[in-house]
């Protein structure tokens, strides 16, 4: 593939669009990017340094200290500490709505995100995608699915890597962030005016990747090597 193509997945919370993203990206052979494990890690460093993340001047003054890498195989790194099990737990689910809602957060990891879609063909998935960090994305996903759904397959991915949760529990935290992130003032979540509707609430994840490569495709001519 010689063509650089930028691909923006957008969504509510356990959406699926990390699985997707994922898939989309071996199948095309470009860079995955998750922009919300940058903001998950910016909330585990508050939590180890004891920050209430619901405090914005002292989250803020986190911004000189932290130092976010995504590495090759989704491994995330902050400050050299490889936090890509820990960014997962429900302690960092539960308060990254927070940290995500501060614009000085925001434009600080943002900076990052549009440096790493600069020189590379990318599917980066995330929230504000398609709408302010790369509005002149190829292609624009907005990936939905039914709230009941989002839970059960978060519930099921939370237990088989280990993560102790209740669906209620995972089910409440789903409709909470999606609350927050939707009603924040700076780069909330919405759909890009200019973006595909996929409902994946009765499709499988092959179904799912399958669409978003024929509309990969049908925009831009790029399809997976035979
Ligand atoms: O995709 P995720 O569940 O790992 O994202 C974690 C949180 O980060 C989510 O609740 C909202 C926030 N987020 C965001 O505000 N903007 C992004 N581009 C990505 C994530």
């Amino acid at each position: 593939m010689e063509r650089k193509i930028t691909i923006a997945i957008d969504g509510p919370a356990a959406a699926g669009k990390s699985t997707v993203a994922k898939l989309v990206a071996k199948a095309l052979n470009i860079t995955y990017i998750d922009t919300g494990a940058m903001y998950r890690a910016f909330t585990w460093y508050a939590l180890e340094k004891n920050v209430d993340c619901k405090d914005e001047k002292s989250c803020l003054k986190l911004i000189d200290e932290i130092h976010i890498e995504l590495r090759p195989n989704n491994i995330v790194l902050c400050n050299n500490h490889d936090v890509t099990k820990e960014i997962r737990q429900p302690r960092v689910s539960s308060q990254v709505s927070y940290i995500a809602s501060y614009k000085d957060v925001r434009l600080f990891l943002v900076d990052q995100q549009r440096k790493m879609a600069e020189k590379h063909s990318v599917v980066m998935d995330g929230r504000d995608i398609g709408t302010y960090v790369l509005p002149n994305a190829d292609v624009k996903i907005f990936q939905i699915a039914s709230v009941e759904t989002r839970a059960v397959r978060r519930y099921d991915e939370n237990i088989s890597k280990g993560i102790q949760c209740t669906l209620e529990e995972i089910e409440n935290d789903v409709r909470s962030r999606d609350y927050i992130d939707s009603h924040r003032d700076f780069a909330p979540l919405k759909a890009a005016g200019d973006s595909v509707l996929l409902d994946t609430s009765y499709l499988t994840i092959e179904e799912s990747v399958d669409k978003v490569l024929q509309i990969i495709e049908k925009k831009t001519g790029v399809k997976p090597n035979e």
